[in-house]
């Protein structure tokens, strides 16, 4: 049985589900799998890139899969080699041939690479492809304060979405205060911080103990509590489903702050800082 999702509405007007599925790295027949039993479990925001190389996997899982068009919500990023205005316009299109679909829900600048610093180029050409239909709402990834700035001053379009590295090791708060003054929605990739030492946490563990519930879904549940919406990625059916049974349970002012205090500097999984990383 598929479990009901809430649903949050961005700053255009579209939702999206409060809890998403991570398609990183799903490819090739074992992710047209895994994506159509995360479907089946109830996922409908579906996250993939062109530096993914599975949005032609996803694709085909959408396609297999039963659901309506219209109940999925599918994700594609721009990569950091095509942000000129011309190949980003055109790497839209060719995302979608990839996936075989007429329009993306979002789309999402990947990384800011502001030594390239041609990311409001990029950003020009999600605008117009928006206009054009390609894509129902667009958005960033891993932008800092300084990056949306600069794109919302010189278009006058903010992002309905940021997706940053979110989870307890990294709480990214003042990020997340900086997206939620400017309407803009905050998403978690590596939510579950990559399945590191955050999932034998002592803190979590004792706070899952007392809940009842698995490291994984208290994590979890801090993410929908927080108001981000994390991205979580399994290969394995029982953990897609144990990752979204979130909405029975709820974690005390405490837990929450508890969990916050987890945050560590250097607290990323694998030392990506927006402001110097180039990911082509
Ligand atoms: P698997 O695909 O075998 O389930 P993140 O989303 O932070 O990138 O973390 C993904 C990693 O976490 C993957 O290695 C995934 O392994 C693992 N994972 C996902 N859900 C769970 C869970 N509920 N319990 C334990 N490990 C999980």
């Amino acid at each position: 049985m598929s479990i009901e999702i809430p649903v949050r509405t961005l700053n255009d007007g579209t939702t999206l589900p409060t809890v998403g599925f991570g398609t990183y790295p799903l490819t090739g027949r074992h992710g047209v799998e895994a994506i159509g039993n995360a479907i089946a479990a109830g996922y409908r925001l579906l996250d993939s890139a062109v530096n993914y190389e599975n949005e032609g996997t996803l694709g085909e899982a959408v396609r297999a899969c039963g659901v309506d068009r219209d109940q999925l919500r599918i994700t594609s990023k721009l990569p950091g080699r095509h942000h000129d205005f011309d190949e980003a316009m055109l790497t839209v299109q060719e995302s979608l041939y990839r996936a075989g679909l007429d329009y993306y829900d979002l789309y999402l600048i990947h990384w800011p690479l502001p030594k390239q610093g041609k990311y409001v180029a990029a950003w020009k050409a999600l605008v117009a492809a928006q206009r054009d239909g390609l894509i129902r709402s667009i958005g960033v990834c891993n932008f800092l304060p300084e990056h949306l700035e600069r794109i919302v001053d010189e278009t006058g379009v903010t992002p309905s979405v940021n997706q940053i590295e979110l989870h307890p090791y990294f709480p990214q708060a003042g990020q997340r205060a900086v997206d939620a003054g400017l309407g803009i929605v905050t998403e978690s990739w590596s939510p579950l911080g990559r399945a590191n030492a955050l999932l034998s946490d002592p803190t979590i563990a004792a706070l899952a103990r007392e809940h009842g519930r698995t490291i994984a879904q208290v994590i979890l549940r801090w993410h929908v509590q927080l108001g981000a919406v994390p991205l979580p990625k399994s290969s394995d059916p029982q953990r897609q489903r144990e990752n979204l049974a979130l909405f029975d349970f709820e974690l005390t002012d405490e837990d929450m702050a508890a969990i916050s205090a987890l945050g560590r500097p250097d607290g990323r999984t694998t030392g990506q800082d927006p402001a110097v990383y180039e990911e082509f």
